[in-house]
């Protein structure tokens, strides 16, 4: 299968339509969310999904999220009670976060993986959201990568990824948020944030008046979200933390020879700018440096994972996954 690229920056409208042509065809297509590209099926065709977890080489058990356009989208899937979800999608969608709640029966169960549970989110990018409402049905959309690489934050990564088995790429650019959202569990009690993003424990409580949980998902042998077992966010050279400066240096100092790739975050940028390998640490850029170390064959990435990294939850579980795994 030809992959066709659809660059929106160029033909605007026009490519969204194509996708959206495609998707009611029963094609699978990539699309930018503000997070992470995503690679879309709509809802109740089982088949197109089927497609998805054959070209990602997703393992059937790890759920997808359902992305829509508007929260009136949502309701003939869901079951009540819904206060929780209707406070929380009123204040964060459209944005990078993911609610799990009961659904209705109807959601098929490739979607779903057989659990009692659904996972929706709206994403916050005007091309996404365009497609959904163009498609007039929700769509599914694991991140656009082959399971186990890093999640794509620009259509050319996709296109590494996952050229000739998908139809087409809506290419928007880069992302804005660069990882994937914040997935909430609204079944338990108290709520359960299973994968961390940029949508905070703290903001999420004060929001919702109560306590959350945050669980602890870098452990591979318990995991808290179906999909968390997986190996995830890893490139294939070795990752290795730094918890201060002086440490990161040093080591530096004792390796002139290797071709190390060092992450840190900019206000250590004097520091560090020196060394060839220098990149700049953030959400956004993580990913793509990621790719970056497999594809010019970097010998490891070193990451300054200092106290401000560690603070910022989403980041910091996403190095530690690549670090461990
Ligand atoms: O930012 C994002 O969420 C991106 C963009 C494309 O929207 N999507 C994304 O999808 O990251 P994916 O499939 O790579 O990750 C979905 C995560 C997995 O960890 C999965 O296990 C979890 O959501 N999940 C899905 N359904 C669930 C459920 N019913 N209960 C608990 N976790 C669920
Ligand atoms: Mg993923």
């Amino acid at each position: 299968m030809e992959t066709v690229i659809l660059d929106v920056r160029k033909s605007g409208e026009e490519a969204i339509e194509q996708a959206a042509q495609l998707l009611r065809r029963g094609e699978i297509v990539a699309f930018p969310t503000e997070t992470v590209y995503g690679l879309g099926a709509v809802v109740w065709n089982e088949e197109a999904v089927r497609k998805i977890f054959v070209a990602k080489g997703r393992p059937l058990d790890n759920p997808l999220i359902v992305h829509i356009a508007s929260i009136q989208m949502a309701l003939p899937l869901v079951r009540e009670p819904l206060d929780r979800f209707q406070l929380l999608a009123r204040h964060f969608w459209p944005g990078p976060l993911t609610l799990v709640v009961e659904h209705r029966g109807n959601v098929p169960s490739i979607v779903t993986a057989g659990l009692p549970t659904v996972a929706i989110r709206m994403p916050d990018h005007p091309v996404a959201l365009a497609l959904i409402e163009k498609v007039g049905e929700p769509l599914v959309a694991p991140s656009a990568n082959r399971s186990g690489k890093p999640s794509p934050t620009r259509a050319e990564h996709v296109v590494e990824d996952l050229a000739g088995s998908i139809a087409a790429v809506l290419d928007a650019g880069p992302t804005q948020v660069g990882i994937e959202s914040t997935v909430l569990v609204l079944t338990t009690e108290p709520p359960r944030i299973v994968r961390p993003g940029v949508v905070t424990k703290e903001v999420l409580e004060t929001v919702l008046g109560v306590p959350i949980e945050e669980v602890r998902s870098d452990d591979v042998n318990r995991p808290v979200a179906p999909g968390m077992k997986y190996r995830h966010y890893a490139p294939t050279v070795p990752v290795q933390l730094f918890e201060n400066p002086e440490e990161l240096d040093q080591a530096l100092q004792g390796a002139p020879e290797r071709r190390i790739l060092i992450l840190a975050l900019p206000q250590w940028r004097t520091r560090f700018q020196h060394y060839p390998g220098y990149r700049l640490l953030s959400e956004q850029t993580l990913y793509e440096t990621f790719r970056e170390a497999d594809r010019d064959r970097w010998e490891a990435v070193w990451i300054l994972a200092d106290k401000e990294v560690q603070r910022r939850r989403g980041l910091y579980n996403r190095i530690l996954k690549a670090a461990t795994s």
